[in-house]
């Protein structure tokens, strides 16, 4: 498989350093589409909110009484999730944690949210991700996912993702239930990004 030409690939230390300000797509509340996921009763059981940045998606799901743990490689915004969360009053755990590494949790998760991380590895990282992802969802979990897509414009930001990628990604031992042409907010302006929604279901064995 070769490279998406357009592409960021941000270091952990790099995400990192864009948490002394706002980032982009740091919009303050959950993504619209997962709130719309969260308000159709999409999500259940114990969460996982992989990437979490600053937390919105996993306090959402908190706040509808789910069982919610965030990661993120980035100790300042797991900083910043752990403060809102006192600030709401929710009892959440926040853990500065790989997402390559997921097995070392040491859980088992139902409903697993991905808001624009899968779209920030490189091939060989994507691979080892969806490994770990295995590791924490239990058959039957679901996996929501909202990425840029390749019909998005410009080179700015991280690598476009096709569908046929999405497919081949997780075409051993996943049902993909859906791929929707979505939007995904950023602080940048109104438009948005041309996103896909991937809803994902991890198969029984
Ligand atoms: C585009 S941001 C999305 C943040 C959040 N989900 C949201 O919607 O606001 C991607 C996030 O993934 C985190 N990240 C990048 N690589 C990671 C890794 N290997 N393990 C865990 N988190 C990672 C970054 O620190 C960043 O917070």
């Amino acid at each position: 498989m070769s490279e998406s030409p357009r592409r960021s690939l941000h270091t952990p230390e790099e995400f990192n350093e864009m948490y002394s300000g706002t980032p982009p797509w740091d919009i303050g509340r959950p993504q619209p589409t997962f709130q719309a996921l969260a308000d159709a009763g999409e999500f259940r059981g114990h969460v996982l909110d992989i990437g979490c940045g600053t937390g919105e998606h996993t306090l959402m799901a908190a706040q509808r009484g789910l069982e919610a743990v965030g990661i993120d490689s980035s100790p300042a915004a797991v900083e910043i999730a752990k403060r809102k969360a006192r600030e709401r009053g929710l009892n959440i755990r926040f853990l500065v944690h790989n997402a390559l590494d997921l097995a070392s949790i040491g859980e088992q998760f139902d409903t697993v949210l991905d808001s624009g991380l899968f779209h920030v590895f490189s091939d060989e990282h994507r691979a080892a991700y969806v490994e770990s992802l295995k590791a924490v969802t239990r058959p039957g979990a679901r996996y929501f996912m909202l990425c840029f897509s390749e019909h998005q414009p410009g080179d700015f930001g991280p690598r476009r993702v096709t569908q046929q990628e999405i497919r081949q990604s997780f075409s051993d031992g996943w049902r993909i239930e859906s791929i929707e042409m979505k939007k995904l907010e950023t602080n940048l302006g109104q438009e948005g990004i041309i996103a896909w929604l991937v809803r994902i279901t991890k198969e029984v064995d």
